[in-house]
């Protein structure tokens, strides 16, 4: 079973947050979080009114990355509501794929810039190093997303490679995609 002990931490703002592995029952509370972080920033795949998940879709998928070998799936929460949250997605049924997994991460706009994507990266790297289940961590960033950029480099990260205009916005800008990477292995 892939799940963290909670951690708290105080964000620079005098904070007190909360990170935990998420719970299927919190599914709805997930998909709204998304919903608004979809509507807050311009760096994520989903555009406001795409559909993401069903509610039910979300509760399976919880329970299945709780039931995983090496997937992780953290909320960090202030005053019990979701503020954030990171994903490690883990290919278990693919042999050669195995000791990968994919990250996305996000936190609400209101608490942008106090440390909470920080933390919430750190302990997620740091549980792998210790359980020695992943090597590999991959991620792809919008290049214009300088914020997350930085956070990845901080944590060592490297980029990898880039796709030329692999997203087109409403505006009818072409933005690049960078894969980034951090090996954690032998
Ligand atoms: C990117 C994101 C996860 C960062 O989370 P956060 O909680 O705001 O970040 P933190 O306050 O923990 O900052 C961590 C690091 O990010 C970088 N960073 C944060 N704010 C920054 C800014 N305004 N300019 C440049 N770098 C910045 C810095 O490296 C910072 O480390 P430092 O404080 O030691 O300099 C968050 O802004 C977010 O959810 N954005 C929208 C969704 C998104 O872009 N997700 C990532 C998709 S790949």
């Amino acid at each position: 079973m892939a799940i963290v002990e909670p951690k708290k931490i105080t964000t620079s703002k005098g904070l007190d947050i909360e990170i935990v592995s998420a719970q299927p029952e919190e599914a709805a509370k997930v998909l709204s979080h998304l919903n608004s972080i979809v509507a807050e920033s311009e760096f994520l795949l989903i555009t406001p009114g795409e559909t993401i998940m069903t509610i039910d879709e979300e509760k399976k998928y919880i329970q299945k990355v709780n039931d995983s070998k090496n997937a992780l799936f953290l909320l960090a929460k202030y005053n019990h509501e979701i503020i954030g949250l990171i994903t490690a997605r883990t290919f278990e049924h693919r042999k050669k794929l195995d000791h990968n997994c994919d990250l996305g991460m996000s936190v609400s706009q209101e608490f942008w810039g106090q440390g909470v994507g920080d933390a919430a990266l750190g302990l997620l790297v740091d549980y792998y190093r210790k359980s020695k289940g992943i090597e590999k961590f991959n991620l792809e960033v919008f290049s214009s997303n300088i914020k997350a950029r930085s956070l990845y480099k901080k944590h060592g990260f490297v980029e990898e490679s880039l796709e030329i205009k692999k997203y087109k916005l409403s505006s009818g800008e072409y933005v690049d995609n960078i894969k980034m990477a951090l090996w954690v292995g032998k």
